[in-house]
Formats: C-alpha cells, sequence, structure tokens
C-alpha cells in the first residue's frame, strides 16, 4: 500500500523516525498537560474538612516517624468490598491538607482511612501497647515506649507555619496560638475555648475531640497519635454528603 511505502522512508530512517516521535511525544503532552493549568481546582470542596489540629498534626508526624504506612493504607478505593468494610470511599478533600498524603501502598494491617472514632482511646491505648492483647493473631510491633515520651509542643508552631507555607489554610491566629492549642487539646481540664473556636464546629460543623488520649497525666507522644487517629474519616458528614456532579 502507498501509505505503508511512505511509511517506509521513516522507519528506515533514524534521525527522522526520532525528530517526529518527538514531535508526536510533545503534541501528546502538550494535549494532556496544558489543560490543568486552567483547571481552577481538581478537588471539589467539601464541607467540614479542616486543617489538623497542631496536636493531630504532631501525632501525624509520629505516624509517618514510626513508619505506619509501611503495614496501612488511607485511602479507600470506591469497590464494593472496600466500602462494605470500611466505609464510604475516600474523597480527595479528605487529605487536601496532607503534606505528604498518606495513601499508601501496602495493607499489611486495615486501611485506616476512616478509623476515626472506631475504637475507644482505651482500646488504643491497649493496641498500642500491645496489639497481641486486644487481637491474638495481630502482627503489628508494640509501640509502648510512646506513652513515655512527653512532648511540649515547643517546635509545634514551627511544624504549623511550615504547612501553611506549603498551602494549608492556618490562620494567623492559628499559629500564633500553635503551642497553646496543643497542650490545651490533650487536658480536659485546661480552657479550650480557643481550640474550639479555631477548629472546632463554629468554624468547620465538627467538634474538636478534647480529651486525655492516653490516659495519662503527661502529655505524650500516644496522646498525639491517639488524637490522630482518632480525627481520620470524621471530618465529612457522609450523611448529608452529596457528590458535585456538576463536575
Ligand atoms: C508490621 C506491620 C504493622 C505496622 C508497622 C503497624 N501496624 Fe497497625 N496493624 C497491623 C495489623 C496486621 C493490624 C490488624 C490486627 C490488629 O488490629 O492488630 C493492625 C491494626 C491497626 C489498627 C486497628 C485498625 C482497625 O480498623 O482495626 C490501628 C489503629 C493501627 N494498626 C495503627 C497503627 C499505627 C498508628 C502504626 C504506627 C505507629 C501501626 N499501626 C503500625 C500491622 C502493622
Amino acid at each position: 500500500m502507498a501509505f505503508l511505502d511512505k511509511h517506509k522512508a521513516i522507519e528506515t530512517h533514524a534521525t527522522l523516525l526520532l525528530v517526529l516521535s518527538f514531535l508526536v511525544v510533545t503534541i501528546g503532552g502538550l494535549v494532556q498537560i496544558v489543560p490543568l493549568f486552567y483547571l481552577e481546582n481538581t478537588i471539589e470542596d467539601v464541607q467540614g474538612v479542616r486543617p489538623y489540629t497542631p496536636l493531630e498534626l504532631a501525632g501525624r508526624d509520629i505516624y509517618i516517624r514510626e513508619g505506619c504506612y509501611g503495614c496501612h493504607s488511607q485511602m479507600i478505593r470506591p469497590m464494593r468490598d472496600e466500602v462494605e468494610r470500611y466505609g464510604h470511599y475516600s474523597l480527595a478533600a479528605e487529605s487536601k491538607y496532607d503534606h505528604p498524603f498518606q495513601w499508601g501502598s501496602k495493607r499489611t494491617g486495615p486501611d485506616l482511612a476512616r478509623v476515626g472514632g472506631r475504637y475507644s482511646d482505651e482500646w488504643h491505648q491497649d493496641h498500642f501497647y500491645d496489639a497481641k492483647s486486644v487481637v491474638p493473631e495481630s502482627v503489628m510491633p508494640p509501640y509502648g515506649f510512646l506513652f513515655g515520651k512527653e512532648i511540649d509542643g515547643r517546635y509545634i508552631q514551627d511544624v504549623v507555619e511550615t504547612h501553611r507555607f506549603v498551602g494549608v489554610p492556618y490562620s494567623d491566629e492559628m499559629v500564633e496560638n500553635a503551642q497553646a492549642d496543643f497542650l490545651a487539646q490533650a487536658n480536659p481540664d485546661a480552657d479550650s475555648a480557643g481550640l474550639e473556636e479555631r477548629y472546632g464546629d463554629a468554624a468547620f460543623g465538627n467538634a474538636v475531640n478534647v480529651r486525655n488520649f492516653d490516659g495519662q497525666p503527661e502529655v505524650t507522644e500516644a496522646d498525639a497519635l491517639i488524637a490522630y487517629m482518632q480525627v481520620l474519616g470524621t471530618m465529612v458528614d457522609f450523611s448529608t454528603f452529596t457528590p458535585d456532579a456538576s463536575r
């Protein structure tokens, strides 16, 4: 065929093939990439999603430091078995303040995207001390040492500021009060009105968990990690959520 004969010219000239391939890939790339710059937003805003409180943020850092993502994902896929086991599939908005995201790629343990509120703090305490005490066949390592590591939030303002730098909308007030909010969240006797006002019902439509998460008088890494566990997947109210069909 005449058409194939012409193609032969391309196949037998390496340089021509290279130049034309480059051209085709360039056009393909532009078609894919350029429109992305004109999209205002690729993430649907969802009511209730708020930046992590300073204590939750510290817990998230401990989660990353301990490599929990090596055994746990935080991304419920929209497939029936997953949705029945874990709850509503994960929305992009739910991890929009995660830097870096914790979707994970390995599930030695279950997905944690909606673990918030599923267990009591006491369950988490027992589980982190010794997972086998509550789930006898568990292979999860013990994390009892977290309960002995006191933290005072001395650097948390820098952490919050850094997250603001990469795009999380922390207000000036949130940054200024980061350490106070950090300490108030783990102490049910503290004055947590400021924390509530900044992260709570009035601002985002959800109450903030304020309590002694680790069951000890001191604020420890266990407080931060359990506070983080307990907020995961709880920000969006799925009894009222409807996906925006216009997108
Ligand atoms: C070696 C793999 C491994 C690592 C590392 C690991 N886990 Fe687990 N995790 C598991 C397994 C397996 C289970 C299921 C059995 C159980 O509940 O203990 C589990 C269960 C859990 C559960 C209960 C989930 C549910 O829905 O029942 C939570 C919460 C949890 N892990 C948190 C963590 C956190 C936080 C870390 C890091 C500090 C961590 N895990 C590190 C393997 C791991």
